[in-house]
C-alpha cells in the first residue's frame, strides 16, 4: 500500500505536486538542494493553501493538516527512506536525472515506486541507467500540479503492471484525471496538442490574420470554453463526422506545417525577453501585475475544478 511520499525537487512543480499528496491526507517529504530553495517552496506552498481555502476548495483544518503532512529537508536518505512512491521533479536534464536515480539505488526500499515528473524525455532513455526500471513510471502533472486534473502515465516495458496499477490507483485517490499512454512517444498526448494548437497561433500571430489578444479570446472563449468538458474527438462526432470530413480537406492543407519554433519565440528569446519571468515577451509585465495574474488565474482554476467536480 502506498503511504509515503517523497517528491524531489521543491520547484514549480514540485511544491504542486507535494500539495496534491498533502491535501489529501499523504504524509509527503519534500526533498531539495539546500534550505533556501525550502524556505521558498513552504511560503509558496502556504500561499496556494491559502487561496484553496479562500476560494472554498479547502476548508482551514484541512490547509492546517496538509502543513503539517509535508515535511522538508535537504537530507536525500533521510527523505527517501521510507518512502513507498518517490516522484522526482528536478530540473529536465538528463545528467542530473541519472545521477539521482544512481543515488537512489542505495537509499530508496527495494518496493519503492519511483516516478519522474519528465516532461519531454521517453521513459527509455530515463531508465538507460537505472537499475530499477521495474519500479519506474512518469508521471507527467500540469503546472499548477495541485490544480490542473491530468496526469499523464507512460510506463516502460520493464514496469511492473502492479506499480502501474498502484500509481494510477493512486492518482484516483489524489483527484486526478490520469491518462495511460500505450506506446513511448515524445510530448506524450496534451503537450503534443498543446504544441500544434500553438505552432497555428503563433502562424495567425505572424500573417497578421488577428492581435494576440483576439487569438488568445478565440480559444478561451471558443475552443477552450467546450475542451473543458468535451475533448475533440467527442467534439467531432458531436460536430459530425462528415462536416469534420471537410473541415480536414478544407482547412487542413491551409494550416502551419513548419517544424521550427516559431521565428517571433526566437527572437525574442536572443534579445531575452523570455516573457512573464522576464517582464516582457509577446506582453509586457509589471512585477506586481504578475503575481496577480498568476493568482487570479489559479482562483480561476480552482473555481473550473470545483464545476468539474
Ligand atoms: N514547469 C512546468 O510547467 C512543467 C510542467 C510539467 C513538467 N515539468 C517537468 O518537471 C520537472 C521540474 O520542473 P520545474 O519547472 O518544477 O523546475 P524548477 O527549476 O522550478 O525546480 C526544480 C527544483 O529541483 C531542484 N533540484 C535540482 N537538482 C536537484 C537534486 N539533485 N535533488 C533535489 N533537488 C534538486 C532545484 O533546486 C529546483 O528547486 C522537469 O522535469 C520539467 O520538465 C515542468
Amino acid at each position: 500500500m502506498i503511504k509515503n511520499i517523497t517528491v524531489i525537487g521543491s520547484g514549480v512543480m514540485g511544491t504542486g505536486i507535494a500539495i496534491s499528496f498533502a491535501i489529501n491526507g499523504y504524509p509527503v517529504v519534500l526533498n531539495d538542494l539546500n534550505d533556501e530553495f525550502l524556505e521558498k517552496a513552504e511560503r509558496r506552498i502556504k500561499q496556494d493553501l491559502a487561496l484553496l481555502v479562500e476560494e472554498g476548495a479547502v476548508t482551514s483544518t484541512g490547509k492546517a493538516d496538509a502543513i503539517k503532512n509535508i515535511k522538508y529537508t535537504t537530507d536525500l536518505a533521510d527523505a527517501s527512506k521510507d518512502a513507498d512512491f518517490i516522484i522526482e521533479a528536478i530540473p529536465e536534464v538528463i545528467d542530473l536525472k541519472w545521477s539521482l536515480y544512481h543515488k537512489l539505488e542505495d537509499l530508496k526500499k527495494e518496493s519503492a515506486i519511483i516516478a519522474s515528473n519528465t516532461s519531454t524525455f521517453p521513459i527509455s532513455r530515463l531508465v538507460e541507467k537505472a537499475s530499477f526500471a521495474n519500479k519506474m513510471i512518469i508521471t507527467h502533472y500540469f503546472n499548477p500540479g495541485h490544480l490542473v486534473p491530468l496526469v499523464e502515465i507512460v510506463k516502460h516495458e520493464q514496469t511492473e503492471k502492479k506499480v502501474v496499477e498502484d500509481t494510477i490507483q493512486l492518482m484516483r485517490d489524489i483527484g486526478k484525471a490520469p491518462i495511460v499512454l500505450q506506446k513511448e512517444i515524445s510530448g506524450f498526448v496534451a503537450n503534443r496538442l498543446q504544441t500544434a494548437l500553438m505552432r497555428e497561433a503563433f502562424y495567425l500571430l505572424k500573417e497578421g490574420i488577428a492581435s494576440a489578444e483576439d487569438i488568445d479570446t478565440a480559444v478561451t472563449a471558443g475552443p477552450g470554453f467546450r475542451w473543458a468538458f468535451t475533448g475533440p474527438i467527442e467534439i467531432a462526432d458531436f460536430g459530425g463526422l462528415d462536416t469534420w470530413q471537410r473541415v480536414f480537406e478544407n482547412v487542413a492543407p491551409d494550416l502551419d506545417q513548419s517544424m521550427e519554433a516559431p521565428e517571433m519565440i526566437s527572437k525574442l528569446v536572443a534579445e531575452q525577453k523570455l516573457g512573464a519571468k522576464s517582464g516582457e515577451g509577446i506582453f509586457r509585465y509589471g512585477d506586481e501585475s504578475v503575481s496577480d495574474k498568476l493568482k487570479e488565474r489559479d482562483r480561476a482554476f480552482i473555481r473550473l475544478g470545483n464545476l468539474k467536480q
